[in-house]
């Protein structure tokens, strides 16, 4: 397959479909990318500077001091603070969701994150860290594909190891079909590349089973093609999304390492930290770096950590998830469980990461992540470009 498009932009808003298209042929599957294109937007307009509706619980912050806060290496807890209701200005707000686990995930906690963000008023779109799913099953996308339905927006997600961990013989091209089916619902396959109020977000996950069912780490040709993506916007800001963390940013809190899954437990790093990290050197414009899979709690060291990369630091955060925050024993999974998401406020300057706990329904933490201030640059001239196939 070769993208030829003309302009990065282009490149950019296709480069999913563009996927989508060839996997559809490879598989014998009917085309959808014409219908994917009519179902959403593949990229939004930046609408005007404009404050949010105002919404029960939130807490307090300066709109002006949101662009001038300059870089927060820390989250900020807001444990018992109740303040007036009052919201930055933001562009756009995108509801990020850690793993989801249709299918494994109560009911119950599912419906209250929902009905919490139906009261906020819905978001421009939603971006999940990947595992949707618990076991790629059909009937769980139709769960997922319901849960979303409600709030009528794009819908955007990575791949995870549990898109491919099947608990039948089904085949990974099977699972593959099922997850670009659900996906392809929503407008963006795997790897996706999509912008909002003038943000790119670029999203890599893996492309089939790791080492380990446990596995989620990107391959040498993975995270080259993520940089190649990443080469076409030198000069807009964006986020990445992938499943894993890198290796050696989130760990545990203060009820043991033991209790939570941590990016040093095998399985749950990105086998590849170096070559990615090598990505990001060049890659000024990467602000930020969102990650799942280890279900990690909300006082997790390292839940939002800056890494070095060459002479600057780039934010790596973990979005946690929605079935569980512990470790699974044989008696089930340990330690309590809050129920957080985060809401990503996209200003001018910057993004302001709210995290919602929607069992208690009050904003529990926040940062404010600046956006990397870069110069107008040449646009590099696209090669023809091959991207891998999904599985
Ligand atoms: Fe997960």
């Amino acid at each position: 397959l070769t993208a030829t498009g003309s302009s990065r932009r282009s490149f950019l808003r296709g480069a999913g479909l563009i996927i989508a298209g060839t996997t559809a042929a490879i598989t014998g599957m009917p085309r959808v990318a014409d219908a994917a294109s009519t179902m959403w937007p593949s990229g939004s307009p930046t609408p005007p500077l404009s404050a949010v509706p105002q919404s029960a619980g939130r807490i307090a912050f300066n709109a002006s001091g949101v662009a001038a806060a300059g870089s927060q290496t820390a989250l900020e807890f807001l444990d018992g603070r109740t303040g007036a209701v009052s919201q930055p200005l933001v562009r756009a707000r995108v509801r990020l969701i850690g793993d989801m686990h249709f299918g494994f995930a109560s009911r119950d906690r599912l419906a209250a994150v929902a009905d919490d963000v139906a009261t906020m008023g819905a978001p421009d779109a939603f971006l999940t860290t990947g595992d949707e799913t618990h076991f790629g099953l059909q009937e769980e996308y139709d769960l997922a594909e319901a849960w979303f339905s409600r709030f009528k927006v794009p819908m955007h997600t990575v791949t995870g190891n549990h898109t491919f961990w099947n608990a039948s013989s089904r085949t990974m091209e099977d699972a593959a079909d099922l997850y670009r089916r659900f996906v392809i619902r929503w407008g963006q396959p795997m790897p996706f590349a999509w912008e909002m109020a003038g943000v790119s977000f670029v999203g890599v996950g893996p492309t089939t089973m790791g080492v380990t069912p446990q596995e989620a780490s990107l391959s040498v040709a993975e995270i080259a093609h993520m940089g190649k993506v990443l080469s076409y916007e030198p000069t807009k800001p964006t986020v990445l999304v992938m499943h894993s963390p890198l290796q050696h940013t989130v760990l545990g809190d203060d009820l043991g390492a033991t209790c939570s899954y941590t990016s040093e437990d095998t399985g749950f790093y990105q086998r590849n930290t170096a070559a990615i990290l090598d990505v990001l050197g060049a890659n000024p414009q990467v602000a930020m770096v969102i990650s799942g899979h280890t279900h990690s709690p909300l006082h997790a060291t390292g839940l939002y950590k800056m890494v070095s990369v060459g002479d600057r630091m780039v934010p790596h955060f973990n979005a946690m998830a929605v079935p569980f925050l512990r470790r699974i024993t044989a008696t089930g999974p340990t330690g309590p469980q809050s129920l957080v998401t985060w809401e990503l406020g996209i200003g001018d300057r910057s993004i302001v990461l709210v995290g919602r706990d929607h069992l208690l329904r009050r904003d529990v933490a926040r940062v404010v992540v600046p956006l990397p201030a870069l110069q107008a640059a040449p646009s590099p001239v696209s090669p023809n470009l091959t991207l891998p196939p999904i599985v």
